[in-house]
């Protein structure tokens, strides 16, 4: 489409805050970026990118317990469509991977495993799932209150989460956020079975690709399915931009890896997150591509880093061969090479005989309270329940181009791409963000800040238990009815 706009040169002294001033003049000068749209950007963005949380995921070892010598057997009837009935197998805790621990402990063990056995048996013996049909559009539909089924897992029983995203713990009040189910106009959400899910990831590897909104999901994912696998039978493991939480008894990885462009940028160290000035290679994904290769479920997204400046600096070059020069280019047109890109990638390296690959829609911001008619809030963080009103028209400020840009490449790929369109109903979602309850720079919001919303509330990220568990809803009702 438009040839690059303006061509530019950076130095490293430029990936530092301390000069973006001197950066943003120099850009002045040149022409097309006005000082507003700088400004602008720094304002609404550096306050939430820059807050970035660096020192959340630290590996957990778990050392490894006694295990119990239970071995249960329980069987979930899946309807599908309401008429097959598929018959599943599920095995619960049952491998001998390693040898049973010492003698002395061992009544003991038995003694408790035999009474998680009994309750297990008794809210889990024949249980009914019922796959929504194929053609049900399970995006369109609304939010309903429902505390008996939400949230699924608690905050406190998931020793995973993060402190970015432990609300609760972190002295949020109201918790009925926890409590919405999302409900299709025309069918309904199987109610979700750890096991089931954990049944069809033996001896599998689920991986989320991309930026920290697909982190939130990942540790969403993480709480869904730990609570079937006994301590010391998992463990989280981060190495580089890879994290790894692994489920012992089944042989089952669920993965985390950080590239928030998917293509190579100068943004790709996991850890070191205060880049403003931002650059991508849109034409190189190899690098990360490596990491993705022989996984069966692969979950991509990229949006929120492209959002801080209205057109992305595209390298000439490399940066391995010391490129320095970069052509300013419309985002949306960036957007598309990037993604044109992936698709590449997915096409000619994926099997579909073993990997099932996902797009997540944009997840959106809520920066603006009057975007939702209330002049008494301060951006997110007034806000305790959803826009319930679903034939208002909302604006959120959801850049809409790329979601159809993404919308329109899954479709023309030859590897079919699952496209989780989640974005018109995590729109509805202002009370969902983790505002001011939320860690910054690895540290918690101290309570001067957490007075400051219009300064400090994080309107981008959300809390768990939360929203991202609902996008995993919708991942497990199609891995579950799909394998
Ligand atoms: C996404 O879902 C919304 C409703 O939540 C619907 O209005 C829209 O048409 C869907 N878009 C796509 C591309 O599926
Ligand atoms: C669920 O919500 C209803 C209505 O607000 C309330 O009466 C009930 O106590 C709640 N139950 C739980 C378990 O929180
Ligand atoms: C365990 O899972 C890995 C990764 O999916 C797989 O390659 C391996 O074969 C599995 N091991 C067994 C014993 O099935
Ligand atoms: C974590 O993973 C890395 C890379 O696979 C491995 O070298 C390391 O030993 C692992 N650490 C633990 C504690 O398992
Ligand atoms: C996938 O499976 C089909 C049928 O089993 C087989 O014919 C085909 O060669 C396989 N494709 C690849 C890429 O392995
Ligand atoms: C929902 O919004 C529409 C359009 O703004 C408005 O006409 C209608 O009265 C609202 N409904 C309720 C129940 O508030
Ligand atoms: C997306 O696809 C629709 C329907 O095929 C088409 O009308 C539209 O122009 C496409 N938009 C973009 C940005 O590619």
């Amino acid at each position: 489409m438009q040839p690059p706009s303006l061509r530019r040169k950076f130095s490293p002294a430029l990936f530092t805050a301390a000069t973006m001033k001197s950066s943003a003049a120099a850009r002045k000068g040149a022409g097309n970026l006005s000082v507003f749209v700088v400004i602008f950007s720094i304002f609404i963005f550096g306050c939430f990118m820059y807050n970035e949380d660096i020192k959340s995921l630290a590996e957990f070892p778990f050392s490894p317990t006694p295990k119990s010598q239970r071995k249960e057997t329980t069987t979930v009837s899946v309807v599908m469509n309401a008429r097959t009935v598929v018959e599943t197998e599920v095995e619960g805790g049952g491998s001998s991977a390693t040898g049973g621990g010492d003698d002395d402990r061992k009544e003991e063990v038995q003694a408790v495993s035999l009474k998680k056995v009994e309750e297990e048996e008794e809210d889990e013996e024949e249980e009914e799932i019922e796959i929504p049909p194929e053609d049900c559009d399970l995006f369109t539909g609304k939010w309903v209150f429902d505390n008996s089924t939400h949230p699924i897992y608690r905050e406190e029983e998931c020793e995973f989460l993060t402190a970015q995203v432990t609300c609760m713990r972190n002295g949020r009040k109201d918790s009925l956020y926890q409590n919405w189910r999302w409900q299709p106009r025309d069918c309904s959400l199987p109610k979700f079975k750890a096991r089931l899910l954990l049944e069809k990831l033996r001896n599998k590897r689920l991986m989320f690709v991309g930026d920290s909104l697909n982190r939130n999901q990942w540790e969403s994912m993480i709480c869904l399915v730990q609570s079937a696998a006994p301590t010391g039978r998992k463990s989280l493991n981060k190495t580089g931009s890879l994290s790894v939480f692994r489920i012992e008894d089944y042989n089952a990885t669920v993965e985390f890896y950080w590239a928030p462009f998917l293509v190579e940028s100068n943004s790709d160290d996991p850890n070191m997150h205060s880049i403003l000035n931002r650059i991508i290679m849109p034409g190189s994904i190899k690098k990360h591509g490596k990491n993705w290769k022989n996984v069966d479920y692969l979950i991509f997204n990229t949006y929120i880093w492209w959002m801080n400046t209205f057109s992305m600096k595209v390298l000439r070059g490399s940066f391995d061969k010391g490129a320095t020069e970069y052509d300013e280019v419309d985002r949306p047109v960036a957007y598309r090479r990037v993604l044109r890109t992936w698709a590449k990638w997915v096409d000619k390296n994926v099997d579909t005989n073993r990997t099932k690959v996902f797009f997540m829609s944009t997840s959106p911001l809520h920066i603006k309270s009057l975007d939702w008619d209330n002049p008494d809030g301060i951006k997110c963080a007034k806000e305790t329940t959803p826009i319930l009103n679903t034939s208002m028209p909302l604006n959120v400020g959801t850049d809409r181009r790329l979601f159809v840009l993404a919308s329109n490449i899954t479709k023309s790929m030859k590897v079919p791409v699952y496209f989780l369109n989640i974005t018109t109903l995590s729109e509805y979602r202002k009370d969902a963000h983790t505002s001011v309850h939320t860690i910054r720079q690895g540290k918690m919001l101290t309570p001067e800040q957490q007075a400051d919303p219009a300064t400090f509330a994080d309107c981008i990220h959300w809390c768990l238990p939360g929203l991202p568990d609902t996008w995993n809803e919708f991942l497990y009702t199609r891995i579950i009815s799909h394998s």
